[in-house]
């Protein structure tokens, strides 16, 4: 005898809300899929909206209790409010917000999933129907960090937070993680009344709160980037989290997908700064070490019109974007130039750090805004081979990313994290608007070399009166 899915109790509108969650889950997938490559990212983001949108409309109508009870009308009207307020702001300060301010925006979201989680966690532990009290906590705990910590890397990214570190924050991180341990296994293991288990998880979200700003607060300079990718995982995790408690297949997939994607690029991040998770989180790399006090000579400047004959008679050139290319929005008229040298049969390709700007992708998000053909933007691991071929390498805002500390001076904050190799090719062109340091805030001997010329200015303008040097040739 066949089993129908009326002898398992359910109902016609189960079966369309599962395989509605299948299908979010498949748009999901694809959605990550596209956003793997810059060509497809923008399609990507609307395969995976979809899936959300998919999921949400389909649990407002759809979802029942185990009682067997639909989301009261008064509820869904509620819901729907929140949706259209939040929808209205997100899209307002998505579309105000400064490209360079993407990455505090980021971290900014982040924050609000976050907290998002840890609320559900925090509202569930104290209804008596629910069973998952594991979950529950650990929701509550991870949504928590994963709140106060991405609110201050945004401050720090913003510039309104310091960077505090003192050998202490170290001992006192792992106690308060050894505090929090404890707590929760004290209230798994041992029973309580209900106003008990709500006071104590009101202890436990101000512990995780703290932990959270303990944390970040002391991981500075070129470490950020870890950080915040390591917080959105985080926050994937307390979603899945929060969709075990309510058994809900779409929201425990989104969190894993959210959480996974996070976790990779954490690892990915790592390498690309040559640190290990471990180091980053317990390290005590703050951002201000000044690395080795050696002598370095003068700077050299060169005018434009030498600038310009240099680059129209070479055969290959380098670009190597950084922060201060974001900064100036000088993406377009880079790409100018670079069709500009070309037609007088200059060979270019723009050189890719992992962590060039603020956030990850930065510089092929941007370079992408300028239609620079993918074909032109080379990996660090690829291009480096290739430096000491190079005729000129431009550097456009960039420091950190280019600077030869990373690769001899073990004093340095930055030593080890793998770089371009810019002081490898014959000339270097150094654009930026004085000698202000970079994120990791150290001073970067490249531009002391004998190879390296600077031009100084905002990146925009002086790439702009370069392509008119050059057109006057
Ligand atoms: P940075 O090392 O931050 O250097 C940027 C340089 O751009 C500065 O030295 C500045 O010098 C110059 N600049 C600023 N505004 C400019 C303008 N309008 N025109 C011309 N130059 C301008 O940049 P980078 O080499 O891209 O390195 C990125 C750093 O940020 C790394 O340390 C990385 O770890 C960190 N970080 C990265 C991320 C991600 S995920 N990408 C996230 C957080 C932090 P002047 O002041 O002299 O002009």
């Amino acid at each position: 005898m066949n089993t129908t899915l009326q002898d398992l109790g359910a109902t016609a509108g189960d079966v369309y809300l599962l395989i509605s969650y299948l299908f979010a889950a498949i748009f999901f997938v694809v959605g990550l899929k596209q956003m793997s490559h810059p060509e497809t990212a923008r399609k990507g983001n609307f395969w995976a909206a979809g899936g959300m949108g998919l999921a949400m409309v389909t649990t407002l109508f759809l979802y029942r209790t185990p009682a067997g009870h639909t989301i009261p009308t008064m509820n869904v009207v509620v819901i729907l409010a929140a949706i259209a307020v939040g929808s209205v702001m997100g899209a307002v300060i998505a579309r105000k917000i400064k490209m360079t301010a993407m990455p505090q925006l980021v971290s900014f979201f982040n924050a609000t999933g976050g907290a998002a989680s840890a609320l559900v966690a925090l509202m569930e532990y104290s209804n008596p129907a629910n069973e998952s009290a594991v979950v529950t906590l650990l929701g509550l705990v991870i949504g928590t960090i994963a709140f106060s910590g991405s609110m201050i890397a945004y401050g720090k990214l913003d510039g309104k937070v310091g960077d505090i570190f003192a050998k202490w924050t170290t001992w006192f991180n792992l106690f308060l993680l050894a505090l929090i341990a404890g707590l929760m296994i004290y209230m798994l293991a041992f029973p309580h009344d209900m106003a008990t288990g709500t006071k104590l998880s009101y202890v436990l979200l101000a512990l995780a709160l703290i932990y959270g700003i303990m944390f970040v607060m002391p991981i500075g300079g070129a470490d950020m980037p870890v950080v915040i990718s390591l917080l959105n995982s985080l926050t994937g995790i307390a979603a899945a989290m929060a969709g075990f408690i309510y058994n809900n297949q779409a929201m425990i997939l989104g969190g894993i997908f959210v959480g996974s994607a996070g976790g990779i690029l954490t690892l990915l991040m790592c390498k690309a700064m040559n640190r290990s998770l471990l180091n980053v989180i317990i390290g005590a790399f703050g951002g201000g070490g000044a690395g080795i006090d050696k002598e370095h000579g003068a700077i050299k400047e060169i005018t434009l019109s030498d600038a310009a004959v240099l680059l129209a008679y070479s055969q290959k050139v380098v670009i190597v974007p950084g922060y201060g290319l974001a900064v100036a929005q000088a993406q377009f008229v880079a790409n100018e130039l670079v069709q500009l040298l070309e037609s007088k049969g200059v060979e270019v390709k723009f050189a890719i750090h992992p962590v060039a700007g603020r956030m990850p992708g930065h510089m092929n998000v941007l370079l992408a805004e300028a239609d620079v053909p993918y074909t032109k933007l080379m990996e660090m691991d690829d291009i480096n081979p290739d430096m000491p071929n190079t005729d000129v390498t431009i550097v456009v805002g960039a420091n950190d990313v280019v600077n030869p500390a990373a690769l001899d001076d073990p004093s340095s904050p930055i030593y080890g994290m793998p770089i371009i190799h810019a002081h490898e090719s014959k000339n270097i062109i150094v654009m930026k608007r004085g000698m202000g340091k970079g994120y990791a805030g150290i001073e970067n001997f490249l531009f002391f070399n004998d190879k390296t010329r600077m031009l100084f200015g905002n990146a925009k303008d002086t790439l702009q009166k370069l392509v008119s040097e050059i057109k006057e040739l």
